[in-house]
């Protein structure tokens, strides 16, 4: 609810004279639509046990350990269990789980312990899906969801199995709440009974789609109002080494049909995360309808014939490397060709005749050096002759400015074709501050830049308000250098409590909780507010206090930006104040005045520069908005120490 507050927001004493900010109600130039958007990889546990709803873990037997996840259970019965490969339900998915039942009693069989434990809520629907097939063609299978104790929540059966792999569904609907059920399929007849791909989905997925994803984790996402998503990552693109590295080919079609992959970020930390795989389940096409369904333009970033240069640095030899550009041909083709062409035609085969419109599409990540170079010129050439309009996103490497950024940099300025450039910065809070204006410097007519990574990194990476502000300080000089700087995104997107490889993240979640960062917030909110165009501001007054007050690294008092919302007609104003003190400022239109009436204040600011927000606690930091009277004349009012604040007046 929306309250007439009084102006001075968590006031301090003032110290100074008022930071004079007008505001030129002329646009220098409009905003892409795609400004603010979503950096996605399947690290920290973001997609399988994240936003992948599959509540199976290791559904298909196919982690080194095969039977990880899943124990032998025994009702009055006898058999045992092992893993075989014999005639599988799928050459991709070569691995099983073999029951061979002597005494069938009740059922004898394996129980799944989901992604630490499985939650269950009353009444809901949960759909099953397996392949299985008995030796003798007389199977039968009891499927059942317990609580810890075994109790049943949820009990149904499949009377007939044959000789032969095939697909089995069914739907239970659970008793109770649970949040460490577990998933029993049983045989009750003799004999040798193999399944595979054992599947249990929440009816309840975002926009109910099968194979789908999370409700509230794309909740959050959509609410941030995303420009782009780019998919999917990050190193997890490069792999450990070409042979783990992703390839979008393998991500698609039915689910029995994916090929398995460790993920990249399994053993990252001391061996903390050595079951950790990736199902495919969340592949290309599931991407694609996630950023239909959120409204972000599809940024897939393929491998570009090398792994991972701070691991392996494999490198296909140049010559060799018409397999991977290939790739990059047919994913257009798959995203945006014709049903009856051979990649549009699977899309369809999924369920989506009509074509996804990719734009953009990125050549490695994070890549660096002559060895980047010479491998990404081949894949422009034969993308560029082929789909001249899709704009190519190029790696920097892993840091801006440092040797291999320069190399690149330098390269585009000799006339290396280049449509957008790809840069990331994980750096403590005063190189944000200092960095602020960085693309004020940048050539209007070189290539986009699209900050592909950055997140402000604190002493304990905690993902604290002040690391949320240093990055809103630098989000104000991206959105008015937004003619040059086409896309931005934080990075890692998603962490999953206690599986987590990197820190600071966007949100952090649990199987059932969503906890929204302050960076979030700041991203949120710059999203939410995202100006059509850029008003010109000139500030007086607004060198940095030469005391304690001052952040480290602050190069002025108040980071601003404006622009104008042209369908409200009104001015929006972004400003960050790092210091630890209140600032104050005296708004004014250099031409022409403020409407009379009442403005929109929203502020993102706390009691210390230290709070977080914890899954316990998800509110200790969020925005708050007020009205507040505008007269007409300039607007005068302080911002808290460590806050970001938009005003939006008429
Ligand atoms: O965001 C985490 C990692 O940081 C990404 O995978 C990689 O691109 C960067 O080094």
């Amino acid at each position: 609810m929306k309250t007439v507050a009084c102006l001075a927001f968590l006031a301090v004493p003032l110290l100074a004279a008022p930071v004079q900010i007008s505001i030129t109600p002329k646009p220098s130039h409009d905003v892409p639509r795609s400004l603010h958007g979503l950096f996605f990889e399947d690290i920290n546990y973001g997609a399988d046990g994240g936003l992948y709803a599959e509540l199976v873990q290791n559904r298909s037997f196919e982690h080194a350990e095969s039977l990880y996840a899943w124990s032998p259970v025994s009702r009055n019965a006898q058999g045992t269990l092992s893993v075989s490969d014999d005639k599988p339900c799928h050459p991709q998915n070569p691995h099983f789980a073999r029951l061979d039942v002597k005494v069938p009693g009740e059922g004898f069989g394996i129980s799944n312990e989901g992604w630490d434990g499985i939650v269950l809520d009353p009444g809901a629907n949960y759909f099953v899906s397996l392949f299985a097939r008995h030796a003798a063609g007389k199977g039968k299978l009891i499927v059942r969801l317990v609580d810890e104790t075994g109790s049943p929540l949820a009990e149904s059966s499949i009377p007939a199995l044959g000789k032969d792999w095939k697909r089995y569904e069914l739907t239970l609907k659970s008793s109770r709440k649970a949040d460490h059920a577990k998933l029993e399929v049983l045989s009750a007849a003799p004999g040798i009974t193999d399944l595979d791909v054992i599947s249990l989905f929440p009816e309840n997925t975002w926009n109910h789609r099968k194979n789908g994803l999370r409700q509230d984790l794309v909740k959050v996402l959509k609410d941030m109002k995303p420009g782009f998503l780019r998919f999917p990552g990050g190193c997890i693109v490069e792999g450990r080494t070409l042979d783990n590295a992703y390839r979008w080919k393998e991500t698609i079609g039915d689910i029995a049909a994916r090929k398995q992959n460790k993920n990249r970020w399994m053993d990252a930390v001391n061996l903390k995360a050595p079951q950790y795989y990736q199902s495919y389940g969340l592949g290309f096409f599931e991407y694609f309808l996630l950023c239909e369904d959120i409204g972000a333009e599809p940024l897939p970033i393929l491998n570009c014939g090398m792994s991972c240069q701070f691991q392996n640095a494999e490198k296909v030899p140049v010559g060799q490397l018409q397999p991977y550009i290939q790739d990059a041909l047919d994913l257009i083709e798959f995203a945006n060709g014709p049903t009856t062409s051979q990649w549009g035609a699977k899309r369809a085969a999924m369920g989506h005749p009509a074509p996804f419109h990719l734009k953009l599409l990125g050549v490695g990540n994070e890549q660096w050096g002559p060895e980047y170079l010479e491998r990404y010129k081949p894949f422009q050439a034969a993308l560029k002759s082929k789909y001249p309009d899709v704009q190519l996103v190029m790696a920097t490497g892993p840091r801006v400015d440092d040797g291999h950024w320069k190399l690149i940099m330098d390269q585009t300025r000799k006339g290396l074709p280049a449509d957008i450039l790809d840069e990331h910065y994980y750096c403590p809070p005063d190189w944000f501050l200092a960095n602020a204006d960085r693309y004020d410097r940048y050539d209007r007519k070189g290539p986009k830049i699209f900050a592909g990574e950055f997140a402000a990194h604190v002493a304990g990476l905690k993902s604290s308000l002040q690391a949320a502000i240093a990055e809103a300080a630098l989000m104000t000089g991206i959105l008015r250098d937004s003619d040059v700087v086409s896309m931005a995104s934080y990075a890692p997107l998603f962490a999953k409590k206690d599986h987590t490889q990197w820190t600071p993240d966007l949100i952090f979640f649990d199987n059932r909780r969503v906890c929204l960062t302050p960076s979030y917030h700041v991203q949120a909110l710059f999203s939410q507010n995202r100006p059509d165009a850029i008003l010109p501001v000139t500030l007086a007054g607004n060198n940095p206090a030469a005391d304690a007050s001052a952040a480290k690294g602050a190069t002025k008092r108040l980071y601003v930006t404006a622009g104008i919302d042209r369908a409200s007609r009104e001015i929006i104003l972004f400003v960050v104040n790092p210091g630890n003190q209140a600032e104050e400022a005296s708004i004014s239109l250099n031409s022409g005045s403020f409407a009379k009436g009442t403005g929109t204040r929203i502020v993102l600011a706390s009691n210390s520069p230290d709070a977080v927000n914890t899954l316990d606690s998800p509110d200790a930091v969020k925005p708050r908005s007020e009205e507040f009277p505008v007269d007409g004349g300039a607007i005068t009012t302080s911002f808290a120490a460590d806050s970001l604040t938009i005003l939006r007046v008429k």
